[in-house]
């Protein structure tokens, strides 16, 4: 689905709301979410693996964008839940998301951790590395847990480099030489029930050939009913071109099926491509200066959005009322530092101070990097849908600034 359109005067609309409104309504800088953008992608996600596989289960990789209203969405579209940390754990289960269907991830997990994940008596904790087996076994207390193992296969998806995992030299699972052990230690532990391995290999990948290598590698290490593939399919921000919903899932479930058989269970972890799309961030133009370059300033900037410093990710920028245009400018953030910069090189109409800046494709790691640099208030959370609109998180103000000093 489209989230979103230009209207009859030419107006950005977002869920059948008008982006302009939007800006009065709520503030900016605001994440705007099209809800049936995120039910639409998941269900896409579920018919492609029900149309291949005898058996999958697909569950959203929460980092992406962790907040409770995404969260209850995908509770309610029948994905399972990937959490990270003690936090993403403790947002999955007030949004209601059934513990069996949440995998707890991390390659450092804390005994706080492991214990909160143990009595909420979470499905599946992804086991990562020896010293966690150890603090596992000493945790279970009589308890029973099912896990699988995260190893990390050798194989390097094409991908900027702090988001490719899946390398020899990574800082995530057991080694491909160190499996064999771990496996037999986790196999011969009491209370630890290994249905499985995990890989994944990176993040915004845009081929699907890699995922045959890994699949093929974990293959070597054994039979196991459950084998998790672990998420990564790109998203299009401005001009790339990822593999859709349908040629991603047909590539893994056709590497699994030809090296690890019919029977096995396929679980995916996608974050980026079922949130990304989903959401535009909404800027008011504050200053507009010629310094060489035309510097047109916003009032957001790496606070919401910090992908574009920490891996250069390139997005699209358009006024929200005149798309188009012939003005290049650099669009910069309110913060102080000169990497400081939302998008470079974009052509907009004449930006003048007042004007709505909108940039699509936030969706996905937008929120869940949010921070206070500068002390700027986290922008609030907006879910549109058939032309209504309803914050789901607030704007941070100051007294939350305050709120945790003693
Ligand atoms: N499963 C595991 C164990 C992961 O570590 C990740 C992402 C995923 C699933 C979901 O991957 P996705 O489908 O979203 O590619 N902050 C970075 C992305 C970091 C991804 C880390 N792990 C960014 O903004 O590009």
């Amino acid at each position: 689905p489209q989230p979103s359109r230009l209207d009859e005067r030419g107006v950005l609309e977002i869920g059948g709301c008008d982006a302009l409104e939007l800006a009065r309504e709520f503030g900016t800088p605001a994440y705007v979410v099209s809800e049936d953008d995120l039910r639409g992608r998941a269900r896409a996600m579920l018919a492609a693996y029900g149309a291949r596989a005898e058996r999958f289960e697909v569950v959203f990789a929460s980092k992406a964008f962790p907040c409770t209203a995404v969260y209850r969405v995908f509770a309610e579209e029948g994905l399972g839940c990937d959490v990270a940390s003690g936090g993403e754990l403790a947002m999955a289960l007030a949004a209601g998301f059934d513990p069996a269907r949440i995998y707890f991830h991390g390659n450092a997990k804390s005994v706080g951790e492991l214990r909160a994940a143990l009595d909420a008596r979470v499905g599946t904790i992804v086991v990562d590395n020896g010293d966690e087996i150890a603090r596992l076994e000493a945790l279970l207390g009589g308890r029973t847990q099912r896990v699988l193992l995260r190893v990390t296969p050798d194989v390097r998806g094409e991908t900027h480099a702090a988001i490719s995992t899946g390398q020899a030299d990574s800082k995530f699972g057991v080694s491909m030489a160190d499996a064999p052990a771990a496996i037999a230690r986790l196999q011969a532990a009491p209370g630890l029930d290994l249905a499985g391995l995990h890989f994944h290999i990176g993040s915004q990948l845009l081929d699907v050939v890699p995922y045959l290598r890994a699949v093929a590698a974990v293959a070597e290490l054994g039979d196991f009913p459950i084998v998790n593939v672990g998420g990564g399919l790109g998203a299009a921000y401005t001009d790339e071109r990822p593999p859709s919903i349908e040629e991603y899932v047909a590539a893994k479930v056709d590497a699994v099926q030809a090296h690890l058989g019919l029977d096995r269970v396929i679980v995916d972890e996608p974050g980026r491509a079922l949130v990304a799309n989903s959401t535009v961030t909404l800027y008011t133009v504050q200053s507009v200066k010629r310094n060489v370059s035309t510097w047109v300033g916003v009032d957001g900037g790496m606070s919401d959005n910090l992908r574009p410093m920490l891996y250069g990710a390139r997005y699209e920028v358009q006024v929200a009322d005149r798309f188009g245009g012939d003005v290049l400018c650099h669009v910069a953030g309110k913060h102080c530092e000169s990497g400081d910069v939302i998008a470079r090189d974009v052509m907009l109409d004449d930006p003048r101070p007042g004007d709505v800046l909108v940039t699509p494709a936030t969706g996905a790691y937008g929120h869940a990097l949010a921070n206070n640099y500068n002390g700027v208030p986290r922008p609030p959370v907006v879910f549109v849908k058939d032309g209504d609109a309803r914050l789901v998180v607030r704007r941070e103000t100051s007294e939350d600034l305050l709120a945790r000093d003693v």
